[in-house]
């Protein structure tokens, strides 16, 4: 008896060893390929890189980090992982929140961060992106030649899981999501090899990869084709509480007009944080014309504040956008709704209590929550399908009219807070899809990109795409690699 416990004690012992120095990160970090690119734990580069995450939660200290810098290194990478049949993670720019979707404890970390240029050819319009970029830098870079990019609506998200997601953009309405705009993924597969993947070659993989995530391979770059014109008209405009019920109504209204192709968007968002409770808008136009008539609801409205302006995207997008401060506890939570106003009110309602709840829980939590509301148009589905579609099944969703998307984010300022805070969120959430069920207003999709680790996306994206996404898988990583090995981010599995 006492000798088995010693034994299982040194079993124990030679784990820990193991887990703090596994042979699959000396492996990496001696290969002729990766010299340099191998980051161990309990160094100044490592330390920097664990900085790196939006969330805390997401930020996890892996048995070591690669970060490769070329297309070659990902295969020298994925070769090891392969062959040593070694867990791990994959981050290109780390905005993902919740804990594993983007980084693993008992693993290997491949972190896109070093490989984040972008190039463009005028001569085609496309610009070539690697996946640890950040739109922000995107922008940047194809402003002078007077063109911009489906990408994100904040600068500092990456490119990678953004449009391996799919992608919700300023330019929705007029180009579908971020991932219908590629024309060529760059894809490293389990075997090592690397593959184009566009409407010729690979057909199957680049329909698959757009909103494919991390399941067929590690994609290392992204051919999208631009958008003329980089000109935004938007901002954020603040109302009166009192106005809460007008908001919604131009908002409904709003949506239900969406024209075709339509240059003009709006996202509007409930608010709380230590100075109280607030409601505002984004409104936008991708072509940068100011007050377009489809907003006429909203400029009826009384505003306490408003940044509306126009300008280049590259400058447009930080300026609104404002500090995304890194390193709080983020949690975003997400699903869908039928453009009503009585969804709007389940929520609008269910908001105050639960915040209510949270601050009894932790009284002194500096804390806040955030409640998107932006909608799914048709057009913006019918652009993802002229383009060659898509494989997140909103075809059907949209087939009613317009749809509801709601995004709950909540971030707190201390783990020991979170802890506290986190459980009412959940409430919170369960909540809100039990009173849209019970009221008729409840859609059964949830948006990938926003969703926490427990919601499934996949499962939303009906039995046509997962068929394809079954297939794509079993044929370009007959031994599930990306399946079994790959421990972060949505399986579809
Ligand atoms: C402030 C903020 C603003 C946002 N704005 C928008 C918005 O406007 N529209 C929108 O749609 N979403 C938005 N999002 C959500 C965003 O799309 C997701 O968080 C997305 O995952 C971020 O991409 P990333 O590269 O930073 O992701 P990471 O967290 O690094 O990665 C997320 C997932 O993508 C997969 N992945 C990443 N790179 C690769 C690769 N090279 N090959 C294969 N798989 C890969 C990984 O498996 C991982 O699970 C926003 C998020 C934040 C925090
Ligand atoms: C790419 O990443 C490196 C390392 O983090 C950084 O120094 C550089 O500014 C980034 N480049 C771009 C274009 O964002
Ligand atoms: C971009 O547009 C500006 C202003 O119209 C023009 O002066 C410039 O030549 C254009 N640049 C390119 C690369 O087309
Ligand atoms: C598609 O892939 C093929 C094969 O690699 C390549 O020659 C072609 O240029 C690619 N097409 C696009 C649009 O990138
Ligand atoms: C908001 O509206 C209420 C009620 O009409 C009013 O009392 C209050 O002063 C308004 N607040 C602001 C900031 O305008
Ligand atoms: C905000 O209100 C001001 C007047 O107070 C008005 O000039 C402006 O057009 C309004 N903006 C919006 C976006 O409603
Ligand atoms: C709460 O946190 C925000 C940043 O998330 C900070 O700007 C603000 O000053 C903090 N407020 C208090 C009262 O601590």
């Amino acid at each position: 008896m006492k000798h088995s416990v010693a034994a299982s004690l040194a079993t124990l012992a030679a784990t820990a060893i193991a887990r703090s120095n596994p042979h699959q990160c000396a492996a990496l970090a001696t290969d002729t390929q990766l010299q340099g690119k191998v980051l161990l734990p309990n160094t100044a580069a490592y330390n920097a890189e664990v900085d790196t995450y939006y969330s805390a939660n997401a930020a996890q200290h892996a048995w070591c980090m690669v970060l490769p810098e070329s297309t070659a290194d990902v295969q020298a990478t994925v070769k090891i992982l392969a062959k040593d049949q070694c867990p791990f993670g994959i981050k290109a720019g780390g905005h993902s929140a919740w804990k594993g979707s983007n980084s693993i404890a008992n693993g290997v970390t491949v972190d896109f961060g070093y490989m984040n240029t972008t190039s463009y050819n005028p001569d085609t319009g496309i610009a070539s992106i690697q996946p640890g970029a950040r739109w922000g830098s995107v922008y940047e870079f194809v402003d002078p030649y007077n063109v911009t990019v489906v990408g994100a609506r904040t600068s500092v998200v990456g490119v990678g899981g953004f449009t391996t997601g799919g992608g919700y953009s300023f330019h929705s309405n007029s180009h579908g999501f971020a991932c219908d705009n590629v024309v060529n993924w760059e894809i490293v597969l389990a075997d090592s090899s690397v593959v184009n993947a566009n409407a010729s070659t690979n057909p199957d993989l680049w329909k698959a990869q757009k909103g494919g995530s991390g399941n067929l391979g590690f994609v290392t770059r992204i051919d999208q084709q631009t958008v003329e014109g980089t000109q935004l008209w938007g901002g954020f405009t603040s109302y009166n509480l009192s106005e809460t019920d007008n908001v919604f109504n131009a908002y409904l209204d709003f949506v239900e007009n969406t024209q075709e192709n339509s240059p003009d968007q709006t996202i509007i968002a409930l608010y709380y944080d230590y100075t109280g409770f607030s409601i505002r808008s984004i409104l936008t136009n991708n072509e940068g014309i100011a007050n377009a008539p489809a907003f006429d609801g909203f400029l009826a409205l009384p505003n306490i504040s408003s940044t509306l302006t126009v300008g280049p995207e590259a400058e447009i997008i930080p300026q609104f956008t404002g500090p995304t401060p890194l390193g709080l506890y983020a949690n975003w939570f997400t699903g869908m709704a039928t453009n009503s106003f009585e969804a709007l009110s389940i929520i609008n309602k269910l908001h105050p209590e639960y915040v209510a709840k949270m601050v009894a829980a932790a009284p002194t939590s500096n804390f806040s929550t955030l409640i998107e509301f932006q909608p799914v148009t048709n057009t913006m589905v019918q652009n993802s399908d002229k383009r060659g579609g898509n494989i997140l099944g909103l075809e059907p969703i949209v087939a009613d009219g317009p749809v509801l998307m709601w995004l709950v984010a909540l971030t707190v300022d201390t783990e020991e807070n979170q802890a506290v805070i986190l459980p009412i969120a959940h409430e919170f959430v369960a909540a809100i899809n039990q009173n849209l069920q019970e009221a008729g207003r409840f859609v059964n999709w949830a948006y990938l990109n926003y969703a926490w680790g427990n919601e499934k996306p996949y499962s939303h994206y009906g039995q046509a795409n997962l068929d394809l996404l079954t297939a794509v898988s079993y044929k370009y990583d007959p031994n599930g690699v990306f399946q079994k090995l790959r421990q972060t981010g949505f399986k579809f599995s």
